[in-house]
């Protein structure tokens, strides 16, 4: 029986007959022979058909191939450092070729197509190579998510999807009918993770997030995926001194792993090489003072008017992304206002109108990647300010109950996955890193 790889391991297979189950991608030829551009999923191959050593069934298999059509090939591996490949440097001798399927005309061709053609058939675009790169390096995030996290003592948590109240805000909240009672699909776990430490000390819940965001921008989803790290006794240097390490590590390990990857999406590499602790942080007052001169330099009156700004208003991602031009790593943004931030972060000491949040903003216009902050401790403070914002207080007792037995401080932070890997992939808008995005105007497929 000859011996089914997977293109990725096709190295381990130099000189050995083996069976490849894939698509395929492309084909071309001149004559007596044929190329196959083969994919399994796992990597691309060219695969030769030379037809004096086939027999006439055969290569006439290969000439009839249309794209995306399923295959089995088997064939001798070749080292070839010439072979584009991924991984590059192997080809494929076909001795064997047997149609599984053969694909009708296939909708997506070589040619430009719009994105919104592409969207209405993305079901077909994730098998493209750019989109096919883009979801490896996504799954390469995720994993490194779990194994930073994992390695560093925490603890993953399932947080509940229906819950009974806000908990990042009560405008973008998804209503459920609940067997005739209102509940909400949720926009954060953090709140169910500041429960989970008094039993574990450091947990992450890493999950879908829903917000009814009725933006329709190049960084918000209805529903995106966020890890939520959450740590007992830890402070606001202790939660930025993680999150550099963290996204440091996701960014590694990326480079490590997604090379080929992020080739075939020409990012600059050189620019992910830097993203290395520590990272710069500024106070929410010196951003406000930076925007004020970045604006006093401009002559752009178009960028003027989208960069005016009062103390107190959160940064919208013109602000966010003239900051970030500044340095060449993310940036640590601390001390928000806390009219712009949510009910339960900590007030800063002395100055009760800002509040112990950092965001972290990506380099090169992303922006904010990461929302965290300290975590109110004190019971009756945390009870102030649940009235204070008009939220139900019978959905939020057990809540305040968790500051009655064994309060500490605490911090934690939600980190967007398709925020992360738009930046890490370098690309414009973070539709194409979730493999079926959900926004305000599509649901389909
Ligand atoms: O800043 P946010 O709203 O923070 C929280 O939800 C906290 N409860 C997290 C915590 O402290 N445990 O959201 C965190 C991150 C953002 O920085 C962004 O990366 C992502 O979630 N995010 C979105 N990504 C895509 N589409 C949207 N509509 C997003 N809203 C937030
Ligand atoms: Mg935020």
């Amino acid at each position: 029986m000859t011996q089914i790889i997977q293109i990725q391991n096709v190295a381990d297979y130099v000189g050995q007959t083996v069976l490849i189950q894939g698509w395929l991608y492309a084909r071309t030829g001149k004559g007596r022979l044929l190329f196959l551009q083969i994919r399994d999923g796992s990597g691309v191959i060219q695969g030769v058909m030379f037809k004096p050593n086939l027999s006439e069934a055969i290569f006439e298999a290969g000439k009839r191939l249309t794209q995306e059509s399923a295959i089995i090939v088997t064939g001798v591996v070749k080292a070839d450092e010439r072979a584009s490949g991924i991984p590059a440097g192997y080809e494929l001798e076909v001795t064997d070729l047997q149609i599984v399927q053969l694909a009708a005309e296939y909708p997506i061709t070589p040619k430009a197509h719009g994105v919104d053609f592409l969207m209405e058939n993305r079901h077909l675009w994730i098998r493209s190579r750019k989109q096919w790169a883009i979801l490896r390096v996504r799954a390469r995030v995720m994993r490194a998510i779990r194994a930073w996290l994992d390695d560093h003592g925490y603890l993953e948590m399932s947080t509940p999807i229906f819950t009974p109240a806000a908990g990042e805000g009560t405008t973008t909240l998804f209503e459920v009918d609940y067997f005739g009672d209102s509940v909400y699909l949720a926009q954060t776990g953090q709140l169910y993770n500041e429960a989970n430490i008094y039993s574990f000390g450091r947990v992450y819940c890493f999950g879908p997030t829903f917000r009814a965001e009725k933006s329709k921008t190049r960084r918000h989803m209805t529903e995106f995926w966020m890890v939520e790290p959450e740590t007992a006794y830890q402070d606001l240097d202790g939660l930025m001194e993680m999150e550099e390490q963290f996204v440091s590590y996701i960014v590694a390990q990326c480079l490590e792993h997604c090379r080929a990857e992020l080739e075939i999406l020409e990012r600059d590499l050189a620019l992910l090489e830097k993203i290395t602790p520590p990272f710069p942080r500024i106070s929410y007052d010196e951003a406000v003072e930076k925007l004020v001169e970045i604006r006093a330099e401009s002559t752009d009156p178009e960028l003027n008017s989208l960069l005016a700004l009062e103390w107190g208003s959160d940064f919208g991602s013109p602000h966010e992304t003239e900051l970030t031009k500044l340095y060449d790593k993310p940036l640590f943004v601390y001390g928000y206002p806390t009219v712009c931030k949510a009910f339960y972060m900590e007030p800063w000491p002395g100055r009760p109108e800002v509040c112990k949040s950092v965001d972290l903003l990506a380099p090169e216009g992303y922006g904010e990647i990461i929302g965290g902050s300290e975590r109110i401790s004190d019971p009756d403070l945390i009870k102030q300010k649940i009235e204070h914002d008009n939220l139900p207080p019978e959905a939020f007792k057990w809540y305040m109950e968790l500051r009655q037995f064994g309060s500490v401080p605490h911090s934690g932070f939600g980190l967007g996955v398709e925020r992360t890997v738009a930046w890490i992939c370098g690309i414009p808008h973070i539709r194409e890193t979730n493999p079926f995005p959900r926004t305000l105007g599509r649901v389909y497929p």
